[in-house]
């Protein structure tokens, strides 16, 4: 802005200058002129003067050719070109060659002597400017006065083109000299503008950095700015970075660190085979969305300690220190007992919760053990949260469907604290929901929250539809929020996204070395296409269907059997519960009788890997792969997609995905699928399979740059920013109430 100014300053000052030049240009022409004209007259009048005897003698002589010869000597003079003597009785007595024919004795002398009505009076010299085709002239004529008798007049003809270059060397030299410093006072102005907008500027970044402490001065400004600032982020885009979301925590939540309340814990501790411990990263895209948000952020991470080995790696308050190496939060376990884990994890919210929120055909189990067992350990979390806070109005992000209770819980506890709940997977329709025998408490467990966020806009209708047909409440659809017992919580999309870059990748080998590396691995040949699907084994994923697709792809083109494999990484998952163990059993059986269909000379179209593999072997397959097929029935989001994308920076490789996925909103350029329609799918898988590199590339690319963007970073940058919008309004309604409350007092009294 300033700078703007002082351009405009800058360019003003040039016009200004231009103007100052022009007038006075034209008042110095005017005053040299002036001069010139009376430095001519004298000069005139001085040369007949001079000449004045040698005039007389020839004029009274009548020597008409001496007399000439006299007015040529005259014209030596370099400026007087021309000169005639005029006798009395106005006869031309002689005049130089070059004498203009335009004047004539007669005309002149009208100037020059005295009128006829006025016979007392003398003659007079007279002077005047004239042109001629070749320029400006000057005409003189003097007198010549003998004993105050008047003999004639001599007519002396200047030429005035010296004048004329004078003017015009002197305006040059005028715009000249101004132009250069009107140019010296542009450039100072904008240097120094420049430098005072520098110091400033630096002053206010430091400023709102936090880097120094804030001066008074600033103050009326520095709100303003730290607005517009985050209003120009969040709408104009700009990077999302780790640095950025600490920035944007320290700036509008003053540093608090965060605590995280998620089941899954973001590493596992088990025994190896040589009953060493080792760190397992667990399959869950929670983990992988929120573990590096948790990095860049530090704070508390509570969550179930689920591994064998985990209760020999925590001190006596159940935490430690993670990631392993390079520590940066902590991790705080929570421990279950077999029935509690039953009831609360297998029971209540894997048969009960998972079902009812996916749209994949299996019926939700809910029994009344389960729910006793869910409401004790969400108070368990609660719990552990209140010891985890270092102040009444911490920041919480309390995370998923194995949480619903926990807000209310904490806000019962803590009223002046930030809760923020995501709920990872998708949230059904009112009608759907109303099965829930505990609907209203899960509802109301949830509005203890400040903001709930989901993956789409639709699952945010969905919500507030649920609140709406099931609660006492005010929706206020405007500002999607629901108020209820005068508190209000904001529903709001936030889609999640990975870490960008994935730092998985930062050690694998170039793309071609995984190809090589995982057809080797697997037995086959170096040139044969491979597809993907990366899951947990979950009958959400609709890896049945996948197969199938893949059954239809060979019955359909022939030509790919043999060239074409499917590999199916599935990581074990909920394996206590009855019909995850089915779904095990029918995928093998699928595999089995596709294999069997199709087996020749060794060849087998699906390889299914049921085991846990850790990051950086997934990764590993993606970049192998030139089609990774997601084919979920009914997914909140769905990071595998986003993970293939990210691991190819070679931008090749097809995505296939399912339309029932959140991450299919967004990645518009992957071959978006029914996975249900086996032909469209298969169809999708064939036109994969036989796409131009060029158009992998561009789709590729498109996703690329959208998830480079759009990424996990930013995801928590704006709830922690929204969260920060409502801590400053609720400490504004604070003030504001207390002043009331005290002005009441006051008047009682
Ligand atoms: C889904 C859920 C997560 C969960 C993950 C793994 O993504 O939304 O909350 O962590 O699945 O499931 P698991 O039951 O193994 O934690």
């Amino acid at each position: 802005m300033k700078i703007k100014r002082s351009i405009r300053f800058a360019l003003a000052l040039v016009a200004g200058l231009a103007l100052l030049t022009w007038i006075a240009s034209g008042l110095v022409q005017r005053t040299t002129r002036d001069w010139f004209e009376r430095d001519v007259r004298l000069r005139a009048e001085a040369v007949v003067n001079g000449a004045q005897q040698a005039l007389f003698s020839h004029w009274r002589k009548a020597e008409s050719q001496d007399l000439r010869k006299l007015l040529v000597e005259l014209t030596r003079d370099e400026r007087i070109m021309a000169a005639a003597a005029c006798g009395a009785n106005l006869s031309a007595l002689a005049f130089t060659p070059n004498f203009p024919r335009e004047f004539s004795c007669r005309t002149i002398a009208d100037h020059v002597r005295p009128a006829p009505d006025s016979p007392g009076s003398a003659w007079s010299a007279w002077h005047s400017v004239s042109s001629l085709p070749g320029g400006g002239i000057y005409v003189s004529a003097i007198p010549l006065l003998e004993n105050e008798r008047a003999l004639g007049f001599v007519v002396l003809v200047h030429d005035l083109s010296f004048m004329e270059r004078r003017e015009t060397e002197t305006r040059y030299f005028l715009l000249f000299t101004f132009g250069i410093l009107a140019l010296i006072a542009a450039a100072i102005t904008l240097i120094a503008a420049r430098l005072s907008w520098r110091g400033w500027s630096n002053e206010l970044r430091r400023l709102l950095r936090g880097e120094v402490n804030e001066r008074p001065e600033f103050n009326p400004i520095l709100r303003d700015v730290r607005e517009l600032y985050d209003r120009i982020l969040e709408h104009e885009g700009g990077s999302w970075t780790p640095e950025r979301l600490r920035h944007t925590l320290k700036r509008h939540l003053q540093g608090e660190r965060i605590v995280i309340v998620a089941n899954r814990e973001p590493y596992i501790h088990a025994h190896g085979a040589d009953g060493a411990i080792v760190v397992q990263h667990p399959a869950s895209g929670l983990v992988t969305a929120l573990e590096p948000v948790m990095r860049a952020c530090s704070g508390v991470w509570i969550a179930h300690g689920s591994g064998p080995a985990d209760r020999e790696t925590v001190d006596k308050h159940g935490h430690i220190r993670v990631p392993p190496g390079d520590e940066s939060y902590i991790l705080r376990r929570i421990w279950l007992t077999k029935e509690e884990e039953r009831g609360y994890y297998y029971g209540f919210a894997n048969e009960g919760l998972w079902p009812l929120c996916h749209l994949a055909h299996a019926r939700p189990i809910f029994r009344s053990e389960d729910w006793e067992y869910y409401r004790k350990i969400n108070q368990r979390f609660a719990d552990a949260v209140c010891e985890e806070v270092d102040s009444d109005d911490p920041i919480v992000l309390v995370q998923d469907y194995h949480f619903a209770l926990v807000p209310r819980l904490i806000r019962e506890r803590m009223p002046r604290a930030t809760v923020i709940t995501f709920w990872h997977i998708p949230w059904p329709n009112s009608e759907n929901f109303g099965i829930c025998p505990w609907r209203n408490e899960i509802l109301e467990g949830m509005l203890g929250s400040s903001i709930i966020g989901f993956h789409t806009q639709s699952h945010c209708n969905n919500f507030i539809d649920a609140v709406d047909r099931y609660l006492e409440s005010r929706i206020d659809r405007e500002h999607n929020a629901i108020v209820q017992q005068g508190r209000r919580t904001l529903v709001r999309p936030y889609p999640i996204s990975l870490e960008w870059p994935v730092h998985w990748i930062k050690d694998l080998p170039p793309v071609a070395d995984c190809r090589a590396g995982i057809r080797a691995e697997l037995g086959l040949a170096p040139d044969v296409l491979l597809g993907v699907g990366v899951d947990r084994l979950d009958y959400t994923k609709g890896v049945e269907e996948r197969f199938l697709a893949v059954e239809r792809l060979l019955d359909r083109h022939p030509e790919y059997r043999g060239r074409f494999t499917f590999v199916q990484i599935a990581a074990p998952s909920r394996v206590e519960i009855d019909r995850y163990r089915d779904l095990n059993e029918n995928l093998v059986k699928a595999a089995d009788r596709i294999n069997d269909k199709f087996r020749k000379d060794g060849y087998r179209p699906i390889i299914l890997l049921r085991a846990h593999h850790e990051p950086p072997a997934v990764f590993r397959y993606y970049r192998a792969a030139d089609v990774c097929y997601v084919s979920s029935l009914h997914d909140g989001m769905n990071l595998v997609a986003k993970e293939f994308v990210a691991a190819r920076d070679d931008e090749r490789g097809v995505l296939v995905l399912s339309q029932f996925t959140g991450a299919a909103r967004e990645l518009t350029e992957a071959l978006v699928v029914n996975p249900y329609d086996l032909d469209q799918a298969s169809a999708a898988l064939a036109t994969a399979l036989t796409m131009p590199l060029p158009e992998q590339h561009e789709r590729m690319r498109a996703m690329r740059t959208f998830i480079a963007e759009f990424n996990v970073y930013r995801w928590a940058g704006r709830m922690l920013a929204d969260a920060a919008r409502i801590r400053e309004r609720e400490r504004l309604t604070g003030r504001l109430e207390g002043e009331h409350a005290a002005d009441r007092a006051r008047a009682t009294r």
